[in-house]
């Protein structure tokens, strides 16, 4: 099977790789045209411009168990992403702690934001959700030390011997402050290059360096937390048979072999159903990564059913399934230790952006488990079921 994927990465990637289903089509000359049309529409951070009630069921409140209390038993961690403005909303704050135990930041942990300047380190912006994090009893995962996105400026200007001894500093710095806070680093993220190459991508400074950055980079962060469990994330890797995910395979595979201190991969899991692996080959893959001796997180997990035929309710039924088949697929296999999806409303998305098409009643992607209104959709029903072995 070819996979050609969304995904979020290429959200991350330069304006030339735009999310591909979304490329070229109708839906972004339409965010094109309506973006030129907007400004004044565009005020709010993307993010956080909440969409039209999607219509189609919802759970009643009797039907929903705590996803957290749900997972408890099966000894999988449940995970969201989170931004700290979303938690001035009592809503938001109510369903988090209600149903999630493990927490990510979306963005605060990221290069741009804790070293804008070289050797200037400033924490304080994932701090609300750290706090918001302990107080509920959530695991804090760290994302994410080295990517070529959201990199501060001045690290772009490096190369060489220069850029390795400002990886290092930077890790040293991220993890050493927060020792103890943070339990999972995601260490390198979208290290790989799209497409059949199997390559390091071209568009990351940190290639230049060669493979080993990522051994120095993971030896770091180990020597900054020893107690930390380390992570490979990448997406386009969630299923055997792409080329993508047998370099993602054989990279961690070097990395355990050569002994550098690598306990998990994340398969980030920004589901495009139009074309996703079917979750046989997902679970196949999460049980060859867990033979190598790393845990399997699924980092990113949303579902975006915009753009698949049908009415809305046929659109969040089929939700439901691929979501419920992928958590099954996780909980198939012991080394799968955690799902955590990119937010947990469809009023807060990075798919909501109008960069990737869902401008308000346009093409909205209802990706994540609560509705706009912070009502349980079926794919939380789907979440249970397969919590519940259903
Ligand atoms: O920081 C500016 C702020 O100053 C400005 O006011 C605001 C205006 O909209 O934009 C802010 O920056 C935004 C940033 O998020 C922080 O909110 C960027 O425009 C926006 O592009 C950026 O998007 C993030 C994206 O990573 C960037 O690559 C998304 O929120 C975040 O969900 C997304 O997350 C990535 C993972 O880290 C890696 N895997 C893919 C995933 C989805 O793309």
């Amino acid at each position: 099977m070819t996979q050609s994927f969304p995904s979020a990465a290429r959200s991350s990637a330069p304006s030339t790789s735009l999310w591909s289903p979304l490329a070229g089509r109708p839906g972004r000359r339409l965010c094109l045209s309506v973006l030129a049309a907007c400004a004044a529409g565009c005020i709010l951070p993307p993010e956080a411009k909440p969409l039209a009630p999607a219509g189609g069921k919802r759970l009643a409140d009797a039907e929903v168990r705590p996803l957290r209390e749900a997972a408890a038993p099966t000894k999988r961690h449940i995970g969201f992403a989170a931004q700290p403005a979303q938690l001035r909303d009592d809503a938001f704050r109510k369903v988090a702690a209600a149903h999630f135990d493990s927490l990510t930041p979306e963005n605060q942990m990221k290069w741009e934001t804790v070293e804008p300047q070289p050797g200037q380190f400033a924490f304080q912006a994932a701090e609300p959700l750290l706090a918001f994090a302990a107080e509920n009893h959530m695991r804090v995962r760290g994302h994410t030390l080295v990517w070529h996105s959201q990199l501060a400026p001045w690290v772009k200007r490096l190369s060489g011997e220069a850029l390795h001894a400002a990886m290092l500093g930077h890790i040293q710095g991220v993890v050493g402050h927060w020792k103890g806070r943070v339990a999972q680093w995601d260490v390198v993220n979208e290290a790989l290059a799209d497409g059949p190459s199997g390559r390091l991508r071209a568009d990351s400074p940190f290639t230049a360096l060669g493979p080993t950055f990522i051994d120095d980079a993971f030896r770091a962060a180990h020597q900054a937390d020893p107690d930390a469990q380390l992570f490979y994330n990448d997406y386009e890797i969630e299923g055997v048979g792409t080329a993508k995910s047998d370099a993602a395979f054989a990279l961690v595979k070097r990395l355990r072999e050569a002994g550098v201190p690598v306990h998990g991969v994340g398969l980030q899991m920004h589901v495009d159903p139009r074309r996703w692996p079917a979750a046989e080959r997902i679970r196949a893959n999460i049980a060859r990564f867990a033979a190598l001796g790393v845990l399997v997180e699924l980092t990113e997990m949303d579902v975006a059913v915009g753009e698949i035929a049908g009415s809305i309710e046929q659109k969040l039924d089929r939700q439901r399934t691929l979501t419920h088949d992928i958590v099954a697929a996780c909980l198939a296999v012991d080394g799968c230790s955690g799902i955590t999806f990119w937010g947990l409303t469809d009023r807060y998305s990075w798919l909501n952006s109008p960069r990737w098409g869902a401008l308000r009643g346009q093409l909205p992607h209802y990706p994540l488990p609560f509705d706009a209104d912070y009502r349980a959709k079926p794919m939380v029903a789907g979440i249970l079921d397969a919590l519940a072995g259903r």
